[in-house]
């Protein structure tokens, strides 16, 4: 297909997307009522750049990613990360009322999402909200959410996948005061680790699929037209475009390749912790705080201990656990988070020891052709962080977290109105594209069954047995939905499934505040969600960034 046309024809679409939904110079007007006007206690600028970091020997590479600046408020909101390309660390308390500018640099259009925290629908980071290069998009909302670790990534339709692995994506801390009674390790012995994989070719240069220059046109196999915007093809990103020299290193270097990839998802053959390759990390033997991040594409991760100690787990996607829960692994599906409690006391000094992702069934029933594409399969053993124990009081005990965390109901499905007939998502495919029920991704479509009243909590079951009949097309999914934290009420398997749940099943860490579930083949995971305070359309999707930009995503609307 003639190139210079596709960009054309996906010019014309985007100016179209554009008059239809408006190009909103500041969502923040929507927010006047609720806001009352009122300064926020934290207004930070964020801009989103093409930048180039040196992430390892030779050439530095080119990355897209956040630069911050804290406009009024605490300095110490924000805290910029060097040497890698992910964005700064934004930490809130409970109740502050905040106001985020996000400033497109990009050349083509983006916008941001703030992952896990409730907040209005305007608010949200709806691709329907994505601003063209030059502008700039106004959020103002209050901090809702209990302490936690939430994170932030782009959200433009079609892209989301790309712009995230060039770089985009972010941490959100909040605090409040049932965390900081607590007295958990702080500081600097509370530790992110943000989990990614990436390919990089010869030059240094991150590979994603091929024929998707950052800031080009996706190739899209899968015959939508991308949703994109006025003026997104900088004439700059024609001739040296950031991927250019290194197309088709990565994969299987032909178009079936890259057709898969883009469908079942783009795996890199290098993790990289904190956006930064090989890492080692150096740490005293006393009591660590580990905030872990799945911000990989695609990537399952089924974390332990490389010597077999249970990982403690202390909080998930929605903050602390009523109580610590011990696993001997931990599955990590895409945009999922794990609070780990680890006292490096129980190693001596000078161990090495390693945070692993172990072998499992189930990831991707391909065969030999998808295990092709990346050097490094999903379910693949790898080693993800490498750790040394430094000094600390020889002899010393190894402690443990508090018994008790927090004030975590529990979860009672009869709360739900629908309780006698949960609503079912299948998770499908159909003729070569992801969908729920059968639907691919519309911009503003909603069905009557997708839409829920304001104030009332609802089961919902996401059912990943639709694709078993379809020549191993069957793989996991990571359902999250927008807006709201859930709480994971049921996990089943229908008849006959696979014997792959020995190897994950003792991983899920169900108990918690989810945004974000993993849903194994054959799996149902039933989540009961309480749509309060906010009216309006909101997402959920697979957090397989190209199965979601692959139209595994749509709309529910909150009717107020
Ligand atoms: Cu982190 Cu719509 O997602
Ligand atoms: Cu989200
Ligand atoms: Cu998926």
């Amino acid at each position: 297909m003639d190139h210079r046309r596709r960009r054309v024809v996906a010019g014309t679409a985007g100016a179209a997307a554009a008059a239809t939904f408006g190009w909103p110079l500041s969502g923040a007007r929507a927010e006047r009522n609720e806001q009352a006007g009122a300064d926020p206690d934290v207004h930070i600028e964020l801009r989103a750049v093409q930048e180039r970091v040196a992430l390892r020997p030779g050439a530095p590479t080119r990355v897209w990613r956040y630069r911050g600046s804290v406009l009024r408020g605490d300095a110490g909101t924000l805290e910029a990360s060097s040497d890698t390309y992910l964005g700064p660390i934004l930490r809130v308390r409970r109740g502050q009322r905040v106001r985020l500018d996000l400033v497109n640099e990009l050349p083509e259009p983006t916008i941001v999402h703030w992952h896990g925290l409730h907040v209005p629908d305007t608010m949200d980071g709806h691709p329907r909200h994505a601003i063209a290069p030059g502008q700039r998009y106004v959020y103002e909302f209050t901090v809702r959410n209990r302490a936690g670790s939430y994170w932030f990534h782009p959200h433009p339709h079609g892209r989301t996948g790309a712009q995230v692995y060039f770089g985009l994506a972010g941490l959100f801390l909040v605090s409040d005061d049932e965390e900081a009674a607590l007295g958990l390790p702080d500081g600097r012995y509370d530790l992110p680790l943000v989990l990614q994989d990436r390919s990089f070719d010869a030059d240094n240069q991150f590979v994603y699929l091929e024929s998707d220059l950052p800031g080009g046109v996706p190739a899209d196999n899968l015959g939508r037209p991308p949703i994109g915007g006025p003026g997104m093809m900088g004439p700059g990103m024609m001739g040296g475009g950031m991927m250019g020299g290194g197309m088709g290193r990565g994969g299987m270097g032909g178009g079936m390749g890259s057709m898969m990839a883009r469908m079942m998802g783009v795996l890199g053959d290098e993790i990289l912790v904190n956006g930064r390759s090989s890492a080692i990390l150096s740490v005293e033997r006393r009591p660590y705080r580990l905030r872990v991040l799945n911000g990989s594409n695609t990537r399952i991760y089924k974390l332990a201990w490389h010597d077999g100690s249970p990982l403690v787990v202390i909080g998930s996607d929605g903050g602390l656990l009523a109580a610590p829960v011990r696993r001997d692994y931990v599955m990590l599906g895409p945009a999922e988070r794990v609070d780990l409690w680890v006292d490096f006391a129980r190693w001596s000094a000078g161990s090495e020891l390693a945070l692993q992702s172990l072998a499992f069934d189930g990831a991707m029933n391909m065969g030999g052709m998808m295990m092709g594409r990346s050097a490094l399969p999903d379910g693949a053993a790898f080693r993800v962080l490498a750790l040394r124990v430094g000094d600390g009081p020889q002899g010393s005990q190894e402690t443990a977290p508090p018994r008790r965390l927090s004030d975590l109901p529990p979860a009672d499905p009869r709360a739900a109105i629908n309780f006698d007939h949960p609503k079912v998502f299948e998770l499908t495919m159909q003729r070569m594209a992801w969908g729920i029920n059968g639907r691919t991704f519309e911009m503003l479509g909603v069905t009557p069954y997708e839409t829920v009243r304001l104030g009332t909590h609802e089961l919902w079951e996401f059912r990943n047995d639709a694709t078993t009949g379809m020549m191993g097309m069957a793989m996991p999914h990571a359902m999250h939905v927008h807006g709201v934290q859930f709480r994971v009420v049921g996990r089943s398997v229908s008849g006959g499934f696979p014997d792959y749940r020995d190897s994950v099943a003792a991983g899920f860490v169900d108990e918690g505040w989810k945004d974000t579930v993993l849903v194994m083949p054959g799996e149902r995971v039933r989540i009961l969600v309480h749509f309060a305070d906010y009216p309006g359309l909101f997402l959920y999707h697979c957090h397989m960034l190209e199965h979601e930009d692959g139209g595994m995503m749509r709309n529910y609307r909150v009717m107020a």
